[in-house]
């Protein structure tokens, strides 16, 4: 991918690549194509099949979460937005300035964008997955931020984020906006706190956006909405994985299914066949009976103390936390704990 250079953006490449060849600070997966299929094999074939929700994300699904987020019933966005739009200076005040902000799942780096005026980042680090969406839009907006040092890594950080030493040690602030952290599991998520507390250092923070538990109604809704956005969300990971591991799903085969399971706290989303039949890719095969379930994501919802206490436990200290007067979501700044 070749675009035009700006003195602030750092290059890095992938090994074996010529990094004056590239212009934009994109780094590649860590895993390949064979990781990625053995994954979802061992997911497709599991007693309850199951496929990471992190597939969601290709270039279609990118987009349709896009949408999802401002969709009337998907409340999770435009409340956190609300918070940061009445709490900017606040959270600012207390983050401080001149950090390197490390922006997990940036997407289309919008959220990290409107508070750069506020945190003047020395550096900023994007994150996500999806390695094309995330060019697309930190190409905007090196220009339009050119002082800001900018290097977006191409990466699946759920297992981790390993960070090359290009990125600043200095006053490293993870930002993971969105409650994307209640699509881990409660020990998964411990684990992964955890990480970035040590990846963080003395200096280091955490800004993070928590959806909270509330009315059952309200939490289907956001999950199913009237439009159908939320299921062609979920539909289109069909589809990519045709595109991965060259399955023939039939996406017209399969229904949406997404609820609020009040004992677990969490939102359960799955595809439900809608008949009996086959499917068929790459190294595998697997009979779904009628009615059968393909788990895609959970996206659990916790309690203020609740999720204080996990960030506790994973070695942060919570400096802060604001919320909306409905008391739906929460954004919380967390230091790392001296010698945890
Ligand atoms: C990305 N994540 C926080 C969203 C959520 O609310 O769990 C993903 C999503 N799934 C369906 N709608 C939105």
């Amino acid at each position: 991918m070749l675009m035009p250079r700006t003195p602030a953006m750092r290059i890095v490449s992938p090994p074996g690549r010529n990094a004056d060849a590239d212009a934009l600070a994109i780094m590649r997966p860590a895993h390949g194509a064979p990781a990625v299929q053995a994954e979802i094999t061992a997911g497709l074939l599991a007693p309850s099949a199951a496929v990471s929700p992190k597939f969601f994300y290709d270039s279609l699904g990118s987009r349709l979460f896009e949408a999802i987020c401002e969709l009337p019933e998907y409340y999770p966005t435009r409340t956190e937005a609300a918070i940061f739009a009445r709490y900017g200076s606040d959270i600012a005040n207390a983050v401080g300035t001149g950090c390197t902000l490390i922006d997990l799942g940036a997407g289309n780096c919008a959220k990290a964008a409107a508070l750069f005026p506020l945190l003047q980042p020395q550096q900023y680090v994007p994150v996500d997955i999806s390695r094309d969406f995330l060019a697309d839009a930190v190409r905007g907006l090196q220009q339009r931020f050119a002082e800001i040092g900018m290097l977006a890594l191409g990466l699946d950080f759920s297992q981790g984020c390993a960070l090359p030493d290009s990125v600043r040690h200095a006053q490293r602030l993870f930002f993971y906006p969105g409650s994307s952290i209640g699509n881990f599991g409660p020990e998964q998520a411990q684990r992964f706190l955890r990480g970035l507390r040590d990846s963080a250092g003395e200096d280091g923070g955490l800004l993070i956006g928590v959806d909270l538990a509330k009315d059952t109604a309200v939490l289907d809704a956001a999950y199913d909405d009237a439009l159908g956005v939320t299921a062609a969300f979920n539909l289109n990971l069909l589809h990519h994985l045709n595109h991965l591991v060259g399955a023939d799903f039939d996406v017209r085969h399969w229904l949406h299914r997404a609820f609020f399971n009040e004992q677990a706290s969490r939102i359960e989303m799955h595809l439900e066949a809608r008949h009996a039949l086959t499917v068929r890719w790459q190294g595998g095969e697997r009979h779904f009976g009628a009615g059968e379930r393909i788990h895609t994501e959970y996206s659990y919802k916790y309690t203020r103390a609740g999720f204080v206490a996990l960030l506790e436990r994973a070695g942060f200290e919570t400096a802060r936390i604001w919320t909306d007067p409905a008391g739906w979501f929460a954004v919380i700044h967390a230091r790392a704990r001296d010698g945890a």
